[in-house]
């Protein structure tokens, strides 16, 4: 029993030991001002300041990484969120999105942080400032109803929601 035991333990270290190789690409880019949500909205201080310390992490083209992001497996688990993350919606890419996504996303922004499922609950287990107080959500949300408005201001709502 323990001669197996020893030999499962060397067998988890040397895994350990070869996963370390395999790295991922880090989400560092530099940043095209053209795309950037600010390119397409108003951009207050504070929105930009409550959107980079809560959701640029996962939802930009930049993350701040942290220190122990440097072992496997914890870069495929934080590279999962964050590729996840800029699927759903890349606030450095948004002004490249169709109207209707552009104004979808705003919709959706507004749901996550009334529900509070944004940012990820394992996210704000360990980045305890990226939570949301209840007046940074209250701040988020006129911010993105502003931005449905002013859509529906300038462009005739078929472009903006499709018909049934
Ligand atoms: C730790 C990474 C992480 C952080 C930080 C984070 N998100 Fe997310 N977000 C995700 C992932 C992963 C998904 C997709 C899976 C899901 O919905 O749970 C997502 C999905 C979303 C969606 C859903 C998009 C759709 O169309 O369904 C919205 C909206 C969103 N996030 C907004 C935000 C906002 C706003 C913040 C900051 C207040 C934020 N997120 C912070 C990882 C993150």
């Amino acid at each position: 029993m323990k001669k197996v035991l020893k030999k499962i333990g060397l067998a988890l270290l040397i895994l350990f030991v070869i996963i370390q190789f395999f790295r991922p690409a880090k989400n560092i880019n530099t940043v095209d001002a053209t795309k950037v949500v600010a390119a397409v909205f108003t951009m207050p201080d504070n929105v930009g300041k409550i959107l980079q310390k809560s959701c640029y992490d996962c939802h930009s083209n930049n993350t701040a990484y942290p220190w122990y992001n440097n072992f496997q497996p914890v870069m495929w688990y934080l590279n999962n969120h964050v590729n996840e993350g800029k699927r759903e919606i890349n606030f450095d890419e948004f002004a490249t999105y169709k109207l209707r996504r552009q104004f979808h996303k705003m919709e959706e922004i507004i749901e996550q942080v009334e529900e509070g499922e944004m940012p990820l609950y394992s996210y704000t287990l360990i980045h305890s400032d990226a939570k949301l107080s209840k007046e940074d959500k209250e701040v988020l949300i006129a911010w993105a109803k502003a931005n449905m408005d002013s859509m529906k201001a300038k462009y005739p709502i078929d472009s903006l929601i499709k018909k049934k």
